[in-house]
């Protein structure tokens, strides 16, 4: 059981980040990451459709016999890990990660004036997922902002230039305005606009993204359990899938994620 391997997915590319983390602090696991690519984006769609995509891409993998579950996709958080945690935690033994805890946790160790700005697909501001993870925190002030365009620039590999700086801006200004100190990136994808979202938001708004926590929570997870891989001798193995085509999602996969990308296949899910 401990030489199989951790799933993490999302929508697209966007839980590449989280990948990356989990395979700087965890480099001995083997990985199989899936893009759910014939059904990216999810933050548009309706929160029931987005449950009942996101999962059926984890009964696929709970049904190849990864030891562990990473939803790395706030979109998917939101609308499906109470279902996820029944169905496979509960049900199947396997532990299911997700990044919507780590990030309020880390925003909440993060902010000196307690203003934390959110941004966010549409669906996960919609589900109030993070409001209800940061409810229990006093005095402190949320602002959230819809960022619907985002996705998109990175799933069409645009991560600088004149129109995301254009769209960058109408979203962050107000938010910028408004006070915070602390912004969490609420969106898997948003880690790879740090470049545009830097510039404009300035070095006194700490920028939190969910990628790091999650690897420390899958760390902490698979040490509590006693699931780390103690095979020392193979290299680990990486995998990479697409639900839909594969023609954008491979090149931009190995640009985000460099060469342990090799190649990108296709994954049949049934929705
Ligand atoms: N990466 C996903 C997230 O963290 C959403 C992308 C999408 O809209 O498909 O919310």
């Amino acid at each position: 059981m401990d030489s199989a391997p951790i799933g993490i997915f999302d929508s697209g590319l966007g839980g590449l980040t989280v990948a990356r983390s989990v395979i700087d602090k965890l480099p001995h696991e083997n990985i199989m990451y899936v893009g759910d690519t014939a059904n990216t984006p999810y933050g548009p769609k309706p929160v029931a459709t987005v449950r009942k995509m996101a999962l059926s891409v984890m009964d696929e993998l709970a049904s190849r016999g990864v030891k562990m579950l990473v939803i790395a996709c706030n979109t998917a958080t939101a609308a499906a890990l109470r279902d996820a945690r029944e169905r496979y935690e509960v049900d199947a033994g396997i532990p299911v990660v997700e990044v919507i805890q780590p990030a309020a946790r880390k925003a909440v160790a993060a902010t000196r004036n307690r203003k934390v700005g959110i941004i966010a697909t549409e669906a996960t501001v919609l589900s109030g997922a993070y409001r209800d993870a940061l409810a229990a925190v006093p005095d402190l002030e949320i602002v959230q902002q819809a960022c619907p365009e985002f996705v998109s620039f990175v799933e069409r590999g645009i991560t600088t230039g004149p129109e995301l700086l254009e769209v960058a801006r109408s979203y962050l200004e107000p938010v910028k305005a408004s006070g915070v100190d602390t912004l969490i990136l609420g969106c898997t994808h948003y880690p790879l606009l740090t470049g545009v979202i830097s510039y404009l938001m300035g070095d006194n708004v700490t920028l939190v993204s969910s990628a790091e926590s999650t690897a420390n929570d899958v760390y902490a997870q698979l040490t509590k359990r006693d699931l780390l891989r103690t095979d020392r001798e193979q290299p680990p193995k990486y995998e990479f899938f697409g639900t839909g085509s594969l023609d954008s999602f491979a090149p931009l996969a190995r640009r985000f994620l460099g060469p342990i990308v090799g190649e990108v296949e296709r994954m049949e899910v049934t929705n």
